[in-house]
C-alpha cells in the first residue's frame, strides 16, 4: 500500500484553519468583486488533507456542501475516514491517494485547499497541483495555496541546515526528532550570551522552534523536501496554468500602509499590486504566504467598495482594554481572545463591537448594527474602521446563516465532533467559527462528559473524582478543590457555549 512513512510515524497535527474555510474565501472573494459560491452549498477539495483535522469540522458545519480530501499517508487517511464514519457524515470523504494519481475528472470544485503541502512535495507534485487547480476550479472558484517564501524563509533554513546535518545518521523518525531537539537545546545554551546581531537572529529562531509542536518541527525542518520560493516566481508558475492572483487571506499584508511611512513611500510607485507585494516581502522578510488564486479570466476589483460590507453578516469577539470610552471620538484599544490588540476611535464602531461581542459566535448584518440614525460622515469613518478590523482578522465577515445557542442548558451537550476530538486527546477542538481551541487534560475530559445526561452537580462530582485520582489534572487550579472545580466548570461551560460547541 503506498504511503508516506514519515507521516505514518509522526502524524501531522491538523487543526481548524480559519483562513481556508469556504466562508472566509467566499466573503473575501465577494468583497473583491468575484461572484463566489455560497459556503452553505459548495464543493470543496483539499489536497494533502492529513487526518481531516481541517476538512472534517468544515463538513460538520456546512452540511449542505460537499467535501473531498486526498491524503497519501495511509495511517492519517484511515484515521480521518474512521472519524467521518463514526460521526455518520455523508458529505465528506477522505481518499487514501497520491495527488499525482488524481486525474481531474471529479467535476468542478468551488474551493481547492492546499495548506502546508506545496513547498514540501517534489516538483512533479507541485506542477500537478496547479494542473489540477486549473482543471477542476469552477469558473468563479478559488484555490488557496500556502507556501514558504524567499527571501524570508532563509533565516529559518539556517536552522534547517543544522538540524539536517545533525540527524543524518538517525534510523527512525522518532530518533531524528530526539536528535533535533537535543541540538536545539545545545544551540540555545551555547548562544545564551552571544551579543552579536547574528546571535540574536538565531536565538529568536530557536525560541520559535523550541516551542513548536513536534509534528511541525519534523515535517517543516527534517523532511527531505522544503523548497521556498519567491512570491513572484510562484505567481509566474500559476500564470502558466492560467491562474491569476486574487488576494492574500491575511488581507492587511497587501497594504503597504501597514509598514510605516518610509516603507510605504518606497512601495508607493511600484506597480502592479503583485510586484508591490514582492517588494514588501523583501522589506519584511516574510517567510510564509497564503495565496488565493482564481482563473485568469476573473478580474478582481482591488479598489474595494466599502458599501459591499452591507452584503455580509459580521462577527467579532473583541473586549475593550480599560474602561470603555463610548461617548466621544477617542482611541480605545480592544483585545482579542488570541492576544491581538486593535485600535478603534469612532463611538459608532465601539457600539457595533459591543453588540457583536454580546452575540458571539453569532453574526449580525451591518445594516442592523448601524441603524439609520448616524450622520453619513460618522458612518463612513465607521465603515473604514470595520474594514481595517476585517483586514487584520479582528472582525470577520460571513455569508452563512447559521446560528448557535449562547446559553448553557441544564444538562449541557457538546457537539459530537467536539466530544470526539476531546476523546482523541489531541489537545484541541474546532470551534463553530473554525478556530482551534486548545484543551488541557481537564477541559478535554469535561468535553467528553458533556453528552446531555449530566447536570452541573454531576459534572463537578466527576471532575473532582478525576482530579483526586489523577492530581496532575489540577495543574491549572488553585485553592480548595471542592470550590475550584465548580468555578472552573462554570468558566469552561461559558467558553464552550461562546465557541459554539454546545447544542441547544
Ligand atoms: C503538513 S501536512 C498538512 C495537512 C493539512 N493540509 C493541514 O493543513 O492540516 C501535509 C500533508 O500532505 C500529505 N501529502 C504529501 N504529499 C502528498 C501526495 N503526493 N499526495 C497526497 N498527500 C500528500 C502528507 O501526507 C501530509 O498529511
Amino acid at each position: 500500500m503506498p504511503t508516506l512513512p514519515s507521516y505514518d510515524q509522526i502524524p501531522y497535527e491538523g487543526h481548524a484553519l480559519p483562513d481556508t474555510h469556504p466562508d472566509t474565501l467566499a466573503t473575501l472573494g465577494r468583497l473583491l468583486g468575484v461572484a463566489t459560491a455560497p459556503p452553505e452549498a459548495c464543493r470543496v477539495l483539499e489536497l494533502g488533507a492529513a487526518a481531516g483535522g481541517n476538512l472534517i469540522p468544515m463538513a460538520v458545519g456546512l452540511p449542505g456542501s460537499e467535501f473531498l480530501g486526498v491524503e497519501l499517508g495511509a495511517e492519517q487517511a484511515r484515521r480521518g475516514q474512521a472519524l467521518i464514519e463514526s460521526l455518520g457524515l455523508t458529505n465528506v470523504r477522505l481518499l487514501h491517494q497520491d495527488i499525482l494519481d488524481l486525474d481531474g475528472n471529479g467535476g468542478a470544485f468551488d474551493y481547492i485547499l492546499v495548506h502546508g503541502v506545496w513547498s514540501w512535495v517534489p516538483e512533479a507534485v507541485r506542477e500537478h497541483i496547479l494542473h489540477l487547480c486549473a482543471r477542476l476550479l469552477s469558473p468563479t472558484g478559488i484555490a488557496y495555496v500556502s507556501y514558504n517564501v524567499l527571501p524570508g524563509w532563509r533565516s529559518r533554513s539556517m536552522l534547517r541546515d543544522m538540524l539536517l546535518y545533525r540527524t543524518r545518521g538517525a534510523a527512525t523518525a522518532g530518533e531524528r526528532l530526539g536528535q533535533a531537539r537535543a541540538l536545539l537545546d545545545l544551540l540555545a545554551a551555547g548562544l545564551a550570551e552571544d551579543p552579536r546581531p547574528e546571535g540574536q537572529v538565531l536565538r529568536r529562531e530557536l525560541e520559535y522552534l523550541r516551542q513548536a509542536r513536534p509534528s511541525y518541527l519534523y515535517h517543516e525542518y527534517l523532511e527531505e523536501t522544503n523548497a521556498p520560493e519567491l512570491f513572484g516566481d510562484f505567481l509566474a508558475r500559476a500564470a502558466r496554468h492560467r491562474l491569476g492572483y486574487l488576494a492574500d487571506t491575511q488581507l492587511h499584508t497587501m497594504f503597504a500602509s501597514t509598514l510605516g511611512p518610509a516603507a510605504q513611500a518606497v512601495v508607493a510607485g511600484v506597480e502592479p499590486q503583485a510586484e508591490q507585494e514582492q517588494v514588501m516581502d523583501f522589506l519584511t522578510l516574510r517567510p510564509f504566504r497564503r495565496t488565493m488564486l482564481v482563473r485568469s479570466e476573473v478580474a478582481p476589483d482591488l479598489d474595494i467598495d466599502l458599501d459591499r460590507l452591507y452584503g455580509f453578516g459580521l462577527y467579532a469577539d473583541l473586549t475593550p482594554v480599560g474602561p470603555p470610552i463610548l461617548d466621544r471620538v477617542e482611541a480605545q484599544t480592544y483585545g482579542s481572545a488570541a492576544g491581538g490588540s486593535f485600535q478603534v476611535e469612532q463611538p459608532l464602531t465601539k457600539a457595533l463591537l459591543a453588540k457583536l461581542a454580546a452575540v458571539y459566535p453569532n453574526a449580525l448584518p451591518l445594516a442592523d448594527l448601524l441603524g439609520d440614525g448616524a450622520p453619513a460622515t460618522e458612518t463612513e469613518t465607521c465603515l473604514t474602521e470595520v474594514f481595517n478590523l476585517y483586514a487584520s482578522q479582528a472582525l470577520r465577515l460571513t455569508a452563512r446563516s447559521a446560528t448557535w445557542p449562547t446559553t448553557v442548558s441544564e444538562r449541557p451537550r457538546a457537539t459530537a465532533l467536539a466530544r470526539a476530538q476531546a476523546a482523541a486527546g489531541e489537545g484541541h477542538a474546532a470551534t463553530a467559527r473554525h478556530r482551534s481551541l486548545g484543551l488541557d487534560a481537564l477541559s478535554g475530559m469535561l468535553l467528553t462528559l458533556l453528552d446531555g445526561t449530566r447536570d452541573r452537580a454531576a459534572l463537578a462530582a466527576e471532575l473532582v473524582a478525576a482530579v483526586i485520582a489523577e492530581p496532575e489534572l489540577a495543574a491549572g487550579l488553585s485553592g480548595d478543590l471542592e470550590a475550584a472545580v465548580p468555578a472552573n466548570l462554570d468558566r469552561l461551560l461559558w467558553v464552550y457555549a461562546r465557541e459554539g460547541l454546545l447544542e441547544a
